[in-house]
Parts: C-alpha cells; sequence; structure tokens
C-alpha cells in the first residue's frame, strides 16, 4: 500500500520560520514519495530476484532509508504541534529522567551535546521497557545507529537541511536551542506512556 505524507497543524514558531518549517515539509513528502515508488518496483525485480540481484540490492537499502526519514519526520513534526509546552513536573516521564540522570535539567544539554556531534542525523531519545532505562542515541543520516525495537521518545532532526535557511551552517546549536523553545513535551509524555509494559 501506498502511504500519505501526513499534515501537520503547526503555530507559528519560535526561532524556524515558515519557510523553513515549508520547504521541510516538502522534504518529508520527498521520502514518503520514493517510499511508494520504491516499493512499487520491488514485486517486479521480485520475479526475478537472480536477474535483478544488483538493481534489488540498491533499491533495498535506499528504500530502508526512505522508509526511516519518512517516520522519524513524522516523530518530528508531531513534537512542535500546538506549540510549547513544558514537561509536566513530578510526571511520570519527568520522574524517570530524574531517575536516571539526576535532574531533569541534565537532559536538554545532553541531548543538545548528542544533536552537536558532527555529521548529518538524528539525536534521539529511546526508551527500553525490558531494561526500564533511557537511552539515548545519536542515528547517522537516518537509518544508522537506531536502537532496534525501542521507543522513540523525542527525535531531534540535526540535519543541516533542518537549520541552513535560518541560522546558516554554524548556526546549529541556535537550532537546537530553538527546537526545544518550540518542543511539545506533552507529545513525548504521551509516548513514555504508550511505552510501558
Ligand atoms: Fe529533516
Amino acid at each position: 500500500m501506498d502511504y500519505s505524507p501526513k499534515t501537520f497543524t503547526l503555530p507559528v514558531l519560535n526561532g524556524i520560520s515558515a519557510t523553513s518549517v515549508e520547504e521541510h515539509l516538502g522534504l518529508y513528502a520527498g521520502y514518503v514519495k520514493n517510499f511508494n515508488a520504491m516499493s512499487a518496483l520491488l514485486p517486479e525485480y521480485a520475479k526475478d530476484s537472480e536477474k535483478n540481484a544488483h538493481a534489488l540490492s540498491e533499491l533495498i537499502r535506499r528504500r530502508s532509508f526512505e522508509f526511516d526519514g519518512m517516520r522519524l519526520h513524522e516523530l518530528y513534526f508531531e513534537q512542535l504541534e500546538e506549540g510549547n509546552k513544558p514537561l509536566t513536573a513530578g510526571g511520570p516521564l519527568s520522574a524517570a529522567f530524574e531517575k536516571e540522570y539526576m535532574k531533569v535539567e541534565h537532559v536538554v544539554p545532553y541531548l543538545t551535546a548528542i544533536g552537536m556531534m558532527r555529521g548529518p542525523g538524528w539525536a534521539m531519545m529511546y526508551w527500553d521497557p525490558e531494561g526500564k532505562q533511557f537511552l539515548a542515541g545519536f542515528s547517522g543520516e537516518q537509518h544508522q545507529g537506531h536502537f532496534v525495537t525501542l521507543p522513540i521518545i523525542l527525535a531531534l532532526d540535526v540535519w543541516e537541511h533542518a537549520y541552513l535557511l535560518d541560522y546558516g551552517a554554524s548556526g546549529k546549536q541556535k537550532y537546537i536551542e530553538a527546537f526545544f523553545d518550540n518542543l511539545n513535551w506533552s507529545v513525548c509524555e504521551r509516548r513514555f506512556a504508550s511505552a510501558q509494559q
């Protein structure tokens, strides 16, 4: 089946321009389109997978890249809907952060430092229901370095396309600050609640 780009109701963001958001949403729609187009080709290739081995391997590799780009951007934009909402003090997510990181105030600088790592990618906070702990990580581009099967609580896009227009090539830190200024923590809290087992 084909996927359709989701629509997001985004408020005016602080420090992230409407033009940047519009271009970013267009890029997201491109991932959806490419994933669909590649998926449509695969059944034909699979009819003679030996003969089509090279084309098949290229498509298979690229398709997961497109899929991850699609899903991660959905997580990303969802977090910006309804505008900034603070983390609920004393709530389950806040309490879990405190248990693991001593203070809630350590979490944003930690994710910022991960986001400042070199190269395009995503800074992310996962929750491992089995270990009952957070795993913070960096996915190079968007298909490498994942903690597979773990639910993603927070996804921060740190590709250049996320900040180049507003802040230039050296403006990643400012963009990350803007992201946290606009973050709707209640979305992360919902994800954390549904990740409990
Ligand atoms: Fe992006």
